[in-house]
């Protein structure tokens, strides 16, 4: 949610910062803006509402571009939460005086109480936002010293933020903090960086501090000094990106989604890597889960958001089935609020591509604060909830950009069966026989899945023949209903079709009444012992005039008699088979997004990583 950047040293600052903007744009993108001290010391702002593009063309004009010439800036790429996308909203915002800018992500939830004392102390508010109280809040306290303003002025927040700030009064420098949003740091020769993710500044950087929560920083040209809130100075380690910056491009493909649909076979051998080796046992990196503390669990809770919280689902099938430990799976906004029933028999498991959503983190801290043990699933390396978890098992996706996620669902897949056989291995409830089947069934779906993304032709088609379609249903039975619920997000999300998920049997019970002819319908019946029954529920509705794509394994061709189109998947052990079902459901979504001219990587309304509530 909203992306910041910012950059001080010998060069121009203002490509800098838009070259950083561009790879933040997932975060948001309603409208973006930079801050520049110009070269006569003045604050000079250029911003625009709509994509960066806007702002591009903004300062296309000479005029924009002289006036914004200078070695010091900070940027901004907005997802609105106060306020409209507007020019007025968008950020840099800046005290009245025009010698304070900031750029924000997060939400200031005081700032309505804020904004009335400030009022009362003589300021004016020109904007809708929360984050315009605090250039002015900064500027309240302002005497001669930034990073004292700053102090003082975030005493006064509540709520998120990562913060940049620069004064035309000390233009050797940018001040930025963080609390519960992501903020990095990146250091060169002779220039500093700040930004909401390492892609931004990779190009001139690979080494980064991860700032903690109210660690503030003074960067200069000369380097970062960080401080803690009671000011006291910080050594922080440095890490080395080592990861390349061609990864997080198209590298070809016309949208990161397909592209990240298509890597697929490779992140699922990243993550299987080491963990999954034939003759050996399971191999968890150095997660510090002992036999004895899981021989103590009664109960697993399962916490995510969105597409993680239906990875988590099909968590809870594999964790049953193989470790027969009791498993809940919650959202995790609603996880944090209701209380859950938690002791030192349960384990909490959080799922998250960024590492950084809100909801979830709080749900990790709610745990935590009770005295139980979590464990994330994660994407991103030094992300928050990766840094504040007890034990961590990364999925190896690489940067997931597309805003629909696609590669690090199948990769937490992977990651929760390589988790239920290290359960069942250390509760002893599978044989190693068992074990070493399923494993060996793993490691062909890297093959397989290569195999299903060359036959796309099904596909297309029923996308051509649909896209122009209100609704569509996904039903499925068993785990085929877990992953039916990601095909009807996929959909939903990336070509603003109504698509819901039904399980086959509950059909009937209500939700039936909505098929009509013509009504689209996507059967999921892959499970052997569910074949049959889910073919019943494929007749219900054709008999009603629905027109069926059915998905099944290889040799199930019978199901041609029941359905208009089928989309066969490789066989392999059915627990397994929803990181390939999958495939074809997220290509579908994307066949379908395409067709109706839809914005695929960057879907409305939707950002990449949530970090507000
Ligand atoms: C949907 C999607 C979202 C995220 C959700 C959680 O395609 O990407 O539903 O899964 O916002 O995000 P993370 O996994 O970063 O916690």
């Amino acid at each position: 949610m909203c992306g910041i950047v910012g950059y001080i040293g010998k060069q121009e600052a203002q490509q800098i910062l838009v070259n950083g903007l561009k790879k933040l744009e997932y975060r948001g993108y309603d409208s973006a803006g930079i801050a520049v001290i110009n070269e006569q010391g003045k604050m000079v702002i250029a911003k625009s509402k709509g994509r960066l593009a806007n702002l591009e063309s903004k300062l296309e004009s000479s005029l924009e571009k002289d006036a914004l010439k200078g070695n010091i800036g900070i940027g901004h790429t907005r997802w609105a939460t106060h306020g409209e996308p507007s020019d007025l909203n968008s950020h840099p915002h800046t005290n009245q005086k025009n010698t304070i800018s900031v750029v924000h992500n997060g939400i200031i939830e005081n700032y309505l109480r804020l904004r009335e004392w400030l009022i009362t102390k003589g300021y004016k508010f020109y904007s809708e936002t929360d984050t315009e109280v605090i250039p002015n809040l900064i500027d309240y306290y302002y005497e001669n010293d930034l990073l004292d303003a700053v102090m003082k002025a975030i005493s006064k927040l509540e709520g998120s933020y990562a913060l940049g700030v620069v004064s035309a009064k000390e233009p050797g420098k940018i001040v930025a903090v963080r609390k519960d949003c992501p903020l990095i740091v990146g250091i060169g020769k002779d220039e500093a960086f700040i930004a909401s993710d390492v892609p931004a500044i990779l190009n001139y950087t690979r080494d980064i501090v991860y700032l903690e929560n109210k660690e503030f920083v003074v960067l200069t040209s000369n380097g970062v000094d960080i401080f803690s809130l009671e000011g006291e100075k910080i050594e922080k380690e440095i890490c080395h990106i080592t990861w390349n910056a061609d990864a997080a491009e198209k590298a070809g493909f016309e949208h990161f989604m397909i592209k990240e649909i298509h890597e697929q076979p490779k992140a699922l051998r990243d993550t299987m890597t080491s963990r999954i080796v034939p003759g050996k046992s399971i191999n968890l990196d150095n997660i510090s889960l002992t036999k004895e503390d899981i021989e103590k669990i009664e109960k697993i809770y399962i916490v995510a958001c969105g597409t993680a919280y239906h990875a988590g689902i099909i968590g809870k099938y594999v964790i049953e089935k193989l470790a027969r430990i009791p498993v809940e799976v919650d959202i995790a906004s609603e996880f944090r609020y209701r209380d859950p029933i938690i002791n030192d028999r349960t384990l909490l498991i959080v799922i998250s591509q960024s590492g950084e959503t809100a909801d979830t983190l709080a749900a990790l801290r709610h745990a935590k604060s009770k005295g139980i043990k979590v464990l994330a699933i994660t994407n991103v390396v030094g992300s928050s909830i990766s840094r504040e978890a007890d034990d961590v098992l990364y999925t190896w996706a690489g940067p997931e950009i597309a805003v629909a996620s696609t590669k690090a669902y199948t990769t937490q897949l992977i990651t929760m069966y390589t988790l239920g056989l290290f359960l069942a291995q250390n509760k002893n409830t599978l044989t190693s026989e068992e074990i070493e089947a399923i494993k060996n069934d793993m490691l062909t779906l890297p093959e397989k899945a290569e195999e299903i993304l060359k036959n796309k032709e099904v596909l297309q088609k029923f996308a051509s023949n649909t896209y122009m379609h209100k609704d569509m249903f996904v039903l499925g039975r068993g785990i085929d209903y877990a992953v039916a619920m990601e095909g009807a997000l996929k959909i939903k999300e990336i070509s603003y079709i109504h698509s819901e998920a039904y399980a086959g049997g509950e059909l009937k019970h209500g939700t039936i009444a909505l098929i009509e002819e013509g009504t689209i319908v996507i059967a999921l019946a892959t499970q052997s012992d569910l074949y049959e029954k889910m073919i019943s529920n494929v007749r219900e509705v054709t008999t009603r005039g629905a027109k069926v794509l059915g998905f099944t394994v290889e040799g199930n061709t019978n199901i041609e008699k029941t359905v208009d189109s089928a989309i066969y998947l490789p066989k392999v052990n059915d627990i397994l088979l929803p990181v390939l079902t999958v495939i074809p459901l997220q290509l579908l979504a994307y066949y379908i997004s395409i067709q109706r001219g839809c914005d695929v990587d960057k879907p409305r309304n939707l950002a990449k990583s949530v970090t507000v509530e």
